[in-house]
């Protein structure tokens, strides 16, 4: 949870919050948004750029948890959403917008021949774990120590583990991450250690008969962007393949990495794929797509579905307008700009970290940038968890405070880039990055 504190004038978002605090547990809705003393209240977005009630302007670098891939406002958007509200906002009959997001989706996705759509990355995994045990026949479920799924309580079993509750490293526990989290829901997950190729195997090999599915993010573990390799991804899909168990690639994030999604860079195809974010242009939305014979649990041509899934938004054709359009401006070539600007903002903090003599690393690739506050490794959860607790953690929030200060908005160290962003605006954040470290070196070391 970011916890930072402002030293901009809060005034209006004070008055705001004591109202807030009247309505709702502590005054929140989302608990990443969590600020001190109040969290800043949004007015209006422009571009790549996000206006606060106080009327402070600044670089948005987190673009709604990265599903504002066009940033605000964008003119195609904003027109496909006006016009389709006006026609028609929801109904009980599908339109035809569902049919040309399915197609895009079908044509640029290697795992997906046939698509459904929900309204959330995390309802998402819910059906696609359904697929998978309606498939297979099976109930458990495989997940990463540490991997991060949404608000689905089964696929949060160890998200958080610490020392205390982790267990043997190669045979990591099924831990509770919240309160009420159920011991039998923990019955139902295998956790798997990320980048252990040997451990994992084994585990996989010994839970064959019960496991429907492996599900990861294909390109990162929670933020710090500690990545699956190549080799570990290439032994998931072949055991998986080998032992009749389902592989969900979660792409909710990752999709953004390309045309042809992370997959289609990875050159390794998963038998589902769960989407969200940016396949909905800016509004609600979920994506669970695979080939026709995984897909086939929800067909009705001979009778009942196997997996029956509904919704009263599911597929409304706003969600699926906004979410065409933004698809079809995402062109190969839009994919390759946006990845030449996270380069040159990547070179711009490698830079920042060498002349200052900075303790940091910068990770990411494509649109996705971070320098963290660390030298230490990060390749699975615990080299992760262990960098948070003692070095990340607690001097993040200063430093996210600094970039404030200098008119960019970030959310862990990340900078989640945005089809609007310019080379100006890459030189304006490298150039506000250089004083918020040179002041974060002064007051952290
Ligand atoms: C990898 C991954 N999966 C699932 C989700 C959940 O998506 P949503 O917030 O739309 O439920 C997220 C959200 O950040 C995510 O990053």
């Amino acid at each position: 949870m970011a916890s930072v504190s402002s030293t901009h004038n809060q005034t209006v978002s004070a008055e705001i919050f004591a109202r807030a605090r009247e309505v709702m547990p502590s005054g929140y809705t989302r608990h990443l948004v969590v600020q001190k003393p109040n969290p800043t209240y949004a007015d209006f977005g422009d571009g790549c750029w996000l206006t606060d009630v106080e009327g402070n302007r600044r670089i948005d670098w987190v673009n709604n948890f990265s599903s504002l891939i066009h940033g605000h406002n964008k003119r195609e958007i904003i027109d496909v959403l006006a016009t389709q509200a006006g026609r028609l906002m929801s109904a009980v009959l599908p339109t035809e917008w569902e049919v040309e997001l399915a197609a895009i989706l079908c044509e640029r996705i290697p795992s997906i021949e046939r698509v459904r759509f929900m309204n959330s990355g995390t309802e998402a995994n819910q059906i696609a774990v359904k697929a998978a045990r309606a498939y297979t026949g099976k109930p458990k479920v495989a997940k990463m120590e540490g991997g991060y799924h949404g608000q689905f309580d089964l696929l949060e079993a160890s998200f958080q583990s610490n020392p205390a509750n982790w267990g043997d490293a190669r045979t990591p526990n099924a831990t509770i991450y919240q309160a009420g989290h159920p011991q039998a829901l923990l019955d139902l997950v295998t956790i798997l250690p990320l980048n252990d190729i040997e451990a994992t195997r084994t585990l996989l090999r010994a839970e064959a008969d019960s496991l429907a599915a492996v599900i990861l993010d294909p390109q990162r573990l929670q933020l710090g962007m500690v990545s699956p390799s190549r080799d570990y991804l290439e032994m998931l899909r072949e055991e998986t393949e080998k032992l009749g168990i389902v592989l969900i690639f979660d792409e909710v994030w990752s999709l953004r990495a390309g045309y042809h999604g992370f997959q289609g860079q990875l050159g390794i195809t998963p038998d589902l794929t769960t989407m969200g974010k940016i396949i909905g242009g800016g509004i609600p939305v979920g994506g669970c797509g695979g080939q026709q014979k995984f897909m086939s649990v929800f067909e009705v041509d001979s009778g009942d579905p196997k997996i029956k899934h509904s919704g009263t938004f599911t597929a409304n054709p706003m969600a699926m307008a906004c979410g065409t359009t933004s698809m079809r401006l995402l062109t190969p070539e839009v994919f390759d700009r946006m990845a030449a600007q996270g380069e040159r903002l990547r070179e711009g903090l490698r830079a920042i970290r060498r002349d200052l003599g900075l303790k940091a690393q910068v990770l990411g690739e494509g649109s996705l940038s971070a320098m963290l506050p660390t030298e230490l490794q990060m390749t699975n959860y615990r080299e992760l968890a262990h960098a948070f607790a003692t070095e990340v953690g607690p001097k993040l929030p200063i430093l996210q405070q600094l970039l404030i200060d200098e008119d960019l908005l970030t959310m862990r160290g990340g900078f989640v880039g945005s089809t609007p962003m310019t080379d100006d605006d890459i030189d304006f954040t490298i150039a506000g990055a250089r004083r918020a470290w040179t002041r974060f070196k002064e007051q952290v070391g």
